[in-house]
């Protein structure tokens, strides 16, 4: 029975679903999202934060300052607010509404930027603003997860072992793309070890982290409008870029067979059926695909008819409930590679 004090110490680290029975998709779906800060991104708050701890540079003078889509920004205000720090989140105009108001409830300052940069889209208009507010005063602390080595470190610590150890034989890992921190964390992880694992990078179409060109996107989490210099693409196996409509399909499908995931846990699938499409093995492979969060920070967005059908028009992206809840019970599943025995995962 975990008793914490905190809420930075719980976490769940071996929860997974397998997703033959309601996609069809020989993928195993780590579940990152159940923690109080609501997602992944608490991993590299907590070593950033207990880093700078340690260096000294954070006292109790110092105001946390960090740009964030969202996640990032919750989970430091979680942790500000319980360390009796100041936090001000710099986020922009796609941050939904609701981890704002998360960020706000805990005390967190947030300064929303609505203005993209002409070359570096939101992300350059926002660290902009972080530089200034940085040059303006002494008291402000950015940890800068964009280049903050603590970020990959966390995951190299943490995410990867864990699913190295319940996937002993594991082929294939598929991971989204943001700050690259989960990424990096687990590439560097798993190049270490003798069994090789194929590290395949998700991202969102319009973002420049591996080469595209920019475009706009609406869906927060995945992508940037500058390459993070966190990226070692010396440790990328592949790269799988997903228009943002397959990411809402995937949400939906998904959420038909009552799983209802964040937009990048959309993209992330997308992303991993394309490629296990495309590189069909005689022999049975097993994938592991990263979910960062849940799906109620998107009800606005990701699961609104009337947002997507602004955003994306008229196309066809819903979901017959009915078939995929009857797909759910009918698909036969063919186990390739158990989990370690005492996994728990069965
Ligand atoms: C929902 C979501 N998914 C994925 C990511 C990307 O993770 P990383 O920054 O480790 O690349 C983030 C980062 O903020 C996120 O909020």
């Amino acid at each position: 029975m975990p008793i914490i004090t905190s809420p930075q110490d719980f976490n769940t680290e071996d929860l997974y679903i397998d997703l033959r029975p309601t996609l069809g998709s020989e993928i195993y779906l780590k579940c990152e999202g159940f923690n109080f800060a609501g997602s992944i991104k608490l991993k590299a708050a907590a070593a950033m934060v207990a880093r700078a701890e340690e260096s000294g540079l954070l006292t109790d003078k110092s105001i946390l300052v960090e740009s964030s889509s969202g996640n990032l920004g919750v989970a430091l205000s979680m942790i500000a607010a319980n360390k009796g720090y100041r936090f001000l989140c710099v986020t922009d105009a796609r941050c939904n509404l609701s981890t704002r108001r998360l960020m706000e409830s805990m005390g967190a300052e947030v300064h929303s930027v609505n203005q993209p940069h002409d070359e570096g889209g939101y992300l350059a208009a926002r660290l902009n603003h972080v530089q200034e507010l940085c040059a303006s005063d002494a008291r402000y602390v950015w940890l800068n997860q964009y280049a903050n080595a603590h970020n990959w470190i966390a995951h190299q610590r943490t995410t990867a072992p864990a699913i190295a150890e319940q996937f002993p034989c594991l082929d294939v890992l598929f991971v989204g793309a943001g700050t690259t921190g989960t990424l990096m964390g687990c590439a560097r992880y798993f190049r270490k070890r003798e069994r090789p694992v194929t590290i395949v990078a998700v991202d969102a179409e319009g973002s420049v982290i591996f080469g595209g060109s920019p475009k706009a996107r609406t869906i927060p989490g995945l992508g940037a409008g500058v390459r993070p210099p966190l990226l070692d693409p010396s440790y990328v196996d592949d790269v799988v870029m997903v228009p943002e409509i397959d990411t809402i399909r995937a949400c939906r499908r998904l959420a038909a067979t009552g799983f209802l995931f964040g937009g990048s846990t959309g993209t992330v699938i997308a992303g991993a059926q394309r490629w296990l499409a495309a590189h069909r093995s005689a022999s049975p492979v097993t994938a592991v695909a990263i979910s960062a969060d849940l799906g109620e920070r998107y009800l606005d967005t990701v699961y609104q008819e009337s947002w997507v059908r602004d955003v994306y028009g008229e196309a066809e992206y819903g979901v017959d409930y009915e078939a995929a809840a009857v797909d759910g019970r009918t698909m036969q599943a063919v186990v390739p590679c158990l989990p370690s025995a005492d996994s728990g995962v069965w």
